[in-house]
Parts: structure tokens; C-alpha cells; sequence
């Protein structure tokens, strides 16, 4: 049996929020792509590689001891023995890890590395190619979408609940200076699948997009 969900959409769609109340509903695992490319962009950037430099990124995502801790609720994510979950949130790894996951080199290991880690268990995987590239053969595809205002003043919420000083209109643009990026990329661009069921959350509460998934999962 097919056991991955894919659950993919923009910045502030929800995806994380819905993906690990959905994965922890069906007792399935946790997978968050998004900051493995964080990772990527942390690690290169505390080593000075130049972020257009393919052959150098990929020989230093091939050598990362990445891993998730699934006793932390998000799952946290370890660096050998560090624990990054927190560093790879900043604004600025925000834009770095949209850089970084443009590059081929980056998306082939990060691509191999999320297949491995997903292969023989229940996972709900988000990111912006879960459904059209890393795994295509999904039980069941979901694109998550909200207008561009809703999903900055998600964004907006989480950076002030974190202690960080922001201000609406400057994450607003970035937001849509990320999402532009992530869809105008040649490799891997973030877009729904052909056979994604696309749900709209501007006017939905996370309870709620949680139900409609439940809905069409019960339907298998
Ligand atoms: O989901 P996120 O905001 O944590 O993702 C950070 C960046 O990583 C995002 O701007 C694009 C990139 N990303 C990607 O290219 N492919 C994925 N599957 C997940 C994230």
C-alpha cells in the first residue's frame, strides 16, 4: 500500500500546522522538507560557500549528518548533535533556504535523502514538490493555498509568538518575493499536481482543513 501524503502549497498556507495535526490523526510520521532546505542554507552560509556555487553545495549536502528527533513535538532537527530547529527560522534563512533550493545539486540530495527517509512508513510530507517530484505515486496529493494578505499576517503572527520584531509590510513583501522565486524556478517550481486536490484556507481554520483532508482520506 501507498503510505505517503503529500501536502504541498506557498509560504503561509498552513502546510506545517495542518500537515503535523493530520500526520499525528492518522498515526502516520512527520516530514518537513522545508527545513532540510533550511539546513542547507544555515550550514552554507556558517561556511562561507557562495550560494551559486552548485558543485560545492552539493558535496556539502552530501556530507551533512541531517536527521529528525520524532520525540520533539514539531520533530526537531539535529545537526550531528545540534539541535538547529530553532536557528533555520530566522527571516534571513527564509530567504537563504528559497537561494539555496533552486540549485540542482541541492534538490538531487535533498530529493534521495527525503525518499530514504520517508521509504516504508506512513508520512505526511510537505514542501512545494512533494506531489510533483519526490513522490509522484502519492496516496493522496493536496495543494494548500490562502491569499497572499492571509498567509502574511500568518507569518507575521508566528515571527511575533517567537519573540522576533517584525514589521507587516516589509514579511509581506518578502513573502511574495519567496514565493515568486519558488514558483519561477526551473527545477522542481512549487506548483500542484495534475491530480492535487487543491483547498483554499483563506476563510478555513486549521480544524477545519484538517476535517476536509479527513474527508476525502476516508474515501480510500
Ligand atoms: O516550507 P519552508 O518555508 O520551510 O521552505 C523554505 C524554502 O525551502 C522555500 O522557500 C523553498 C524551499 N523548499 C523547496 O524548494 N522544496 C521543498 N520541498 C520544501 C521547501
Amino acid at each position: 500500500m501507498n503510505h505517503i501524503i503529500t501536502i504541498d502549497g506557498p509560504a503561509g498556507s498552513g502546510k506545517s500546522t495542518i500537515s503535523r495535526i493530520l500526520a499525528k490523526k492518522i498515526g502516520y510520521s512527520y516530514l518537513d522538507t522545508g527545513a532540510m532546505y533550511r539546513a542547507v542554507a544555515l550550514v552554507a552560509k556558517r561556511n562561507g560557500v557562495d550560494f551559486d556555487d552548485g558543485k560545492r553545495l552539493g558535496i556539502l549536502c552530501n556530507s551533512l549528518n541531517l536527521r529528525f528527533d520524532k520525540d520533539g513535538d514539531p520533530p526537531r532537527l539535529l545537526l550531528g548533535k545540534e539541535d538547529i530547529s530553532s536557528l533555520i527560522r530566522s527571516p534571513e534563512i527564509d530567504m537563504l533556504s528559497s537561494k539555496v533550493s533552486a540549485v540542482g545539486e541541492v534538490r538531487e540530495a535533498m530529493t534521495g535523502l527525503q525518499r530514504k527517509i520517508a521509504k516504508g512508513e506512513g508520512y505526511v510530507a510537505e514542501g512545494r514538490d512533494m506531489g510533483t517530484v519526490v513522490f509522484p505515486e502519492a496516496a493522496w496529493k493536496f495543494y494548500l493555498t490562502a491569499s497572499s494578505d492571509v498567509r502574511a499576517g500568518r507569518r507575521y503572527e508566528e515571527l511575533l509568538e517567537r519573540g522576533e520584531k517584525a514589521l507587516k509590510n516589509i514579511v509581506k513583501t518578502n513573502l511574495k518575493k519567496r514565493d515568486h522565486q519558488d514558483r519561477m524556478r526551473p527545477l522542481a517550481p512549487l506548483k500542484p499536481a495534475e491530480d492535487a486536490l487543491i483547498i483554499d484556507s483563506t476563510t478555513l481554520t486549521i480544524e477545519e482543513v484538517v476535517e476536509v483532508m479527513l474527508s476525502y482520506l476516508k474515501q480510500s
